[in-house]
């Protein structure tokens, strides 16, 4: 664990006592001296719990969205007016949405120096794959399976954040999901729980660092506890159904994982599970977050997501919403209103016991103390800071790095790619290639419309090509600006000609075809999953004038291509790779960078194979027992394969699995897992080699594949290396149906590969003595 907490800090509480005038403040601020520099935080906050009233902790479960144009006068009617009397009062421990350094100052001011005890307020934003600069959608990241770059790429985005006044950043979303219709598949890892937990890990480390006082880091938040990934059909806050099985062996583990590397907040979901929404479940919170996983950071509800307990048919009322969600775990309540305006009565009346408000506070005030904004609460507002840092160009590097090792090599016949640097002509043909918004993807609240590279002036970049560039359709006809959801353009081929007709004289075609950037994220959910509008037509009529295409797929979801899987020779998959994508993009292409990512999510044929994962479990019926047969686990009209398998990218390197050997001997301790990995080719390459198990036989059925481990290893033109791969008791187990982790004895398959669909397999059979 990288964050250590309950480290004993020195509290200086100048600023603090300096801004304030209330009794309390002086008797807090007499603790600034020699005497309480080695009180450990939680000292300093049960000292503090015990000077607030009720409605003052109470206050601290409260949290606002920016309520008012913060360059305007104080808002003096409505609802605003209401917000803001509570700011004053110390009836809000938290805002959303107040970000840059000038107007968060102003609501902390307002804490700090107008309430009673002054309390900062921590300052939470969506930061979901960068701030003002951006790394490509954290879907594209985890293709990279590059957890050191992963982890950079978020510690940058907590620099940029920490500098424009936020300490809180509602990330990262560790829901797994298998199902491509979900449009927030964009914002999570993938389909495996395994890499899903790796990634959760690097990203938590990234934002908070060893150090969570120190002013360049920001508190994370893993979301959405708990199976909203799981949404039925992929429809974005849909009801969940998922059995127990499923919750604690493909739900809960990149959750769990979380706690273990400190992340400080969590997020609650918007969804019920098993009739009992998210929020207002006391299993989830209290039972498994908070008692079983000791968890002693804070859960904020998801927005307006207490008050939706009334909709949901749980709460018969806000009362009632109110009172579900405190004693259910719920710590702070975004934008519902619900507890400012419900818990004292409801603590009045014996409904919720003071001492779960007391705790709520506690874990609340915890975090404010650890992000040492008690020391200074002004220490995320340092105007030239942000001017310094905003756009730097330490982080443009950082995020170009991730982008080209999130892009993922689907195909590349005849080895079309990498293109000749000279003397080729190019016809360059999509909405989407002359784009500068759409590459940002969705989640991309502080960044600014047309601050990205497109892939047209990456690739202009180089110029030793003669480049034309045709649109060849428009995407979209028009956004609806409040929700930014696009109309798709699905009728007009006035500009086919023109494209066809530049793609006639083209050596190679590059057609950068896909989803805009807010055709993925929250709300924005999919049932058909091809290339949307009119571009699957503009593909086939391209493709009559000249074959030699490079397909650059932008998207944020797995799409289903299977005509351009058939026809197409060469495949990118380029995802929203943020603020520097078309120079990652033209780098890719032109080999400066070899590709090396690997799919996250299974890549379907057909939007009706979904949910389509690789860990799937075998059935009674898993293979066509002969030709024609019908009676077995199979579609009439469509095969049960993915397009493009989990784990799947190819590179310009060619790389050769061999000599696979399992040494069991010391079992007790470990597994050793080794092969041979050479590169075949004449350029230097990275590969993701892959591991999966699969326990043949168990009390609970196990999937056929499970990632279990995977390697990252770079490789010179015709080098070989002996990889190695640990597999501990922790991968052969899985949790029973009373969440206990057992470890069965038994036959276990290896396999290893380049992807999910692996080359090399194996067996060993372990006996575990019962005891251990
Ligand atoms: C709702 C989303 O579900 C959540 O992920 C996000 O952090 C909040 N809105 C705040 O923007």
């Amino acid at each position: 664990m990288k964050y250590i907490k309950h480290i004993a800090i020195v509290l200086a509480l100048i600023s603090f006592s300096s801004c304030n005038k209330g009794d309390d403040k002086l008797a807090m601020s007499s603790d600034s001296t020699d005497t309480t520099k080695n009180v450990s935080i939680e000292n300093k906050v049960e000292e503090l719990l015990n000077k607030m009233t009720l409605e003052e902790k109470i206050g601290q479960m409260n949290q606002y969205n920016g309520f008012w144009d913060l360059t305007g006068p104080a808002p003096s009617e409505g609802v605003a007016a209401k917000k803001y009397e509570h700011l004053r009062k110390g009836y809000v421990g938290s805002m959303l949405n107040v970000r840059g350094v000038e107007d968060v100052m102003k609501v902390q001011k307002i804490a700090v120096e107008e309430t009673r005890l002054g309390i900062p307020l921590i300052i939470g934003f969506d930061v979901i794959h960068g701030y003002e600069t951006l790394s490509p959608i954290p879907l594209a990241e985890s293709a990279s399976w590059d957890l050191k770059a992963i982890e950079r790429s978020a510690e940058v985005a907590a620099e940029e954040a920490a500098a424009a006044g936020i300490n809180w950043t509602f990330a990262p979303m560790v829901d797994i999901s298998r199902d491509a219709r979900w449009g927030r598949v964009m914002e999570g890892a993938g389909e495996d729980p395994f890499l899903g937990s790796k990634i959760a890990v690097a990203r938590i480390n990234g934002f908070q660092g060893d150090d969570l006082s120190d002013p360049k880091t920001i508190a994370a938040c893993a979301k959405h506890f708990a199976g909203y990934g799981f949404s039925e059909s992929g429809r974005d806050y849909n009801t969940v159904d998922v059995g127990t099985s499923t919750l604690y062996n493909t739900i809960f583990p990149p959750f769990e994982a979380s706690t273990k590397a400190g992340v400080r907040t969590f997020m609650n979901s918007f969804n019920e599970l098993n009739g009992v929404p998210a929020t207002g479940n006391k299993f989830l919170q209290r039972d498994i977050l908070k008692e079983k996983w000791k968890f002693d950071g804070f859960v904020v509800s998801d927005w307006g997501s207490i008050a939706e307990m009334i909709a949901h048919g749980h709460a018969k009322d806000g009362k009632q919403a109110a009172e579900m969600a405190a004693n259910a775990g719920s710590d702070m309540d975004m934008e519902s209103y619900m507890y400012v305006e419900e818990l004292a009565a409801l603590v009045k009346e014996g409904k919720v016991d003071e001492k779960l408000i007391t705790d709520a506070a506690r874990r609340i005030l915890r975090v404010k103390f650890e992000l040492g904004l008690f020391d200074d609460p002004y220490k995320y507002c340092d105007i030239d800071r942000e001017k310094a840092t905003l756009g730097k160009q330490e982080i443009h590097d950082a995020v170009l790095d991730m982008a080209q090792k999130s892009v993922v090599l689907l195909k590349n016949e005849n080895s079309l790619l990498p293109l000749k640097k000279e003397n080729q002509k190019i016809a360059v043909i999509g909405a989407l290639a002359n784009d500068k918004t759409s590459p940002l993807g969705s989640w991309r609240i502080a960044a600014k419309d047309e601050t990205a590279v497109s892939v047209l002036e990456g690739l202009k970049q180089y110029n030793g090509n003669q480049i034309t560039y045709a649109k060849g359709a428009d995407l979209s006809t028009g956004e609806n600006t409040f929700a930014r959801e696009l109309t798709i353009n699905t009728t007009d081929k006035s500009e086919f000609a023109k494209a066809k007709s530049v793609a006639k004289n083209a050596d190679v075609v590059i057609m950068v075809l896909g989803e805009h950037g807010f055709q993925s994220g929250e709300g924005r959910s999919r049932t058909e999953i091809g290339l949307p509008g009119v571009q699957q037509e503009l593909l086939e009529e391209i493709y009559a004038v000249n074959k030699n295409i490079v397909l650059v797929l932008n998207n944020g979801r797995p799409l289903a291509l299977p005509w351009a899987d058939e026809n197409i020779p060469a495949i990118v998959e380029a995802w929203h790779l943020g603020t520097q994508s078309g120079n990652a993009i033209a780098r890719v292409l032109y080999g400066d960078y070899n590709p090396s990512g690997k799919l996250p999510m299974s890549f379907p044929r057909n939007v009706g194979q979904l949910p389509l994962y690789y860990n799937y479990k075998s059935t009674g019926r898993p293979n066509e027992p002969s030709p024609g047969e019908v009676f077995w686990s199979h579609y009439m009209d469509e095969s049960n394969t993915p397009l493009y398998p989990f784990g799947h990218g190819l590179s310009y390197s060619k790389f050769v699995y061999s000599d696979l050997a399992i040494n069991a001997n010391d079992a007790d301790k470990y597994i050793t897992v080794t092969f041979n990995l050479k590169n075949e080719s004449k350029v230097k390459g990275k590969e993701v080699a892959q591991l999966y198990i699969q326990d043949l036989f168990a009390s609970i059925t196990r999937p056929v594949k499970e990632l279990k481990g995977f390697e990252l290893v770079e490789l010179e033109a015709g080098e070989q290396k002996r990889i190695e791969i640990k597999l501990t008791k922790d991968e052969l187990g899985f949790y029973d149906n009373q969440g206990n982790f057992i470890v069965e004895s038994g036959d276990f398959k290896v396999f290893v590969g380049g992807s999910s669909k692996t080359i090399l397999e194996d067996k060993f059979n372990l006996q575990w003595d019962i005891s251990q």
